[in-house]
């Protein structure tokens, strides 16, 4: 029996279905206006932002982030690999008669030379394994201008597994039901993630599933400094303050080129 109807069809970022259920149901994925304005204050002060500087976000999703750096009149570029997620970020920023450039990509496969003062991710940094971190992080050194910074997000896996398997099934309208799955590999530090729409009508059914590695805090400073970075500090997630490694589930990186 090969009946296609019963496959699953593969989705990730950037596809319509996937996108269309991040936007209308998994919208807290992206940070409301109120919630960025509150840590604004942390990223001006953490990466010494000056009003000349010119801003990439990478992996920006509607434009939260960014529109919050252009109400500042900080000179942004909003880049993502959705169209769908861009469309909607270009829709809510002409509402707010705000000007941002959002550029469709992939930041693995960005080619910019001394470009940008800051790059900046917000629950958008994501590798798959050790070496492609450090390629990741070349690509934004070379990106950089002299004495530019890079600001990340990152697990610190040690405390951070212990929240795993997560489970959750949610029914998203009559006949269609979601399933998320996320579970943690200890042996090889990574985070398995699946998702599952099933539609009992139509009898499509779609999959999404990905890897993402979370190295050590050390071994993200070699990978740092592999890609030329010798100047970085940890801090407290979005707070100033030092990361503590035997207590914090996660921690704010700056590294300065
Ligand atoms: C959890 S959302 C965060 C969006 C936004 N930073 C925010 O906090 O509102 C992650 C975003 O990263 C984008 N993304 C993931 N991998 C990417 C890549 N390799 N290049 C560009 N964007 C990427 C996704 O399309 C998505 O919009």
């Amino acid at each position: 029996m090969n009946d296609p109807s019963r496959e699953f069809l593969r989705t990730d970022f950037g596809h319509e279905v996937y996108d269309k259920w991040y936007l209308e149901q998994g919208s807290y994925n992206f940070e409301a206006p109120e919630f960025v304005e509150r840590h604004f204050p942390f990223y001006e002060k953490a990466l010494q932002l000056s009003k000349s500087d010119s801003i990439l976000e990478a992996g920006c999703g509607i434009g939260s982030y960014s529109r919050a750096f252009a109400r500042r009149g900080y000179h942004i570029v909003g880049m993502d690999l959705s169209p769908n997620f861009l469309s909607e970020a270009e829709k809510i920023t002409q509402r707010e008669n705000l000007e941002i450039e959002f550029i469709l990509g992939d930041y693995n496969e960005m080619n910019f030379e001394e470009r940008f003062n800051v790059i900046f991710f917000e629950g958008s940094f994501f590798y798959q394994s050790k070496e492609g971190l450090v390629s990741l992080l070349k690509r934004i050194h070379e990106a950089l201008t002299p004495n530019g910074r890079v600001y990340f997000v990152h697990k610190n896996p040690s405390i951070w597994q212990k929240g795993y398997p997560i489970t959750n099934w949610s029914q998203i309208k009559k006949n269609v039901f979601v399933l998320q799955k996320a579970a943690y590999d200890e042996n090889d530090g990574v985070e398995k993630c699946i998702w599952l729409k099933i539609d009992l009508e139509t009898q499509k059914h779609y999959k999404c599933d990905f890897f993402v590695m979370h190295l050590p805090p050390d071994e993200l400073k070699d990978c740092l400094m592999a890609a030329g970075f010798m100047n970085f500090h940890f801090h407290k997630k979005r707070r100033l303050g030092n990361f503590d490694p035997k207590n914090d589930n996660d921690f704010s990186v700056v590294a300065k080129k």
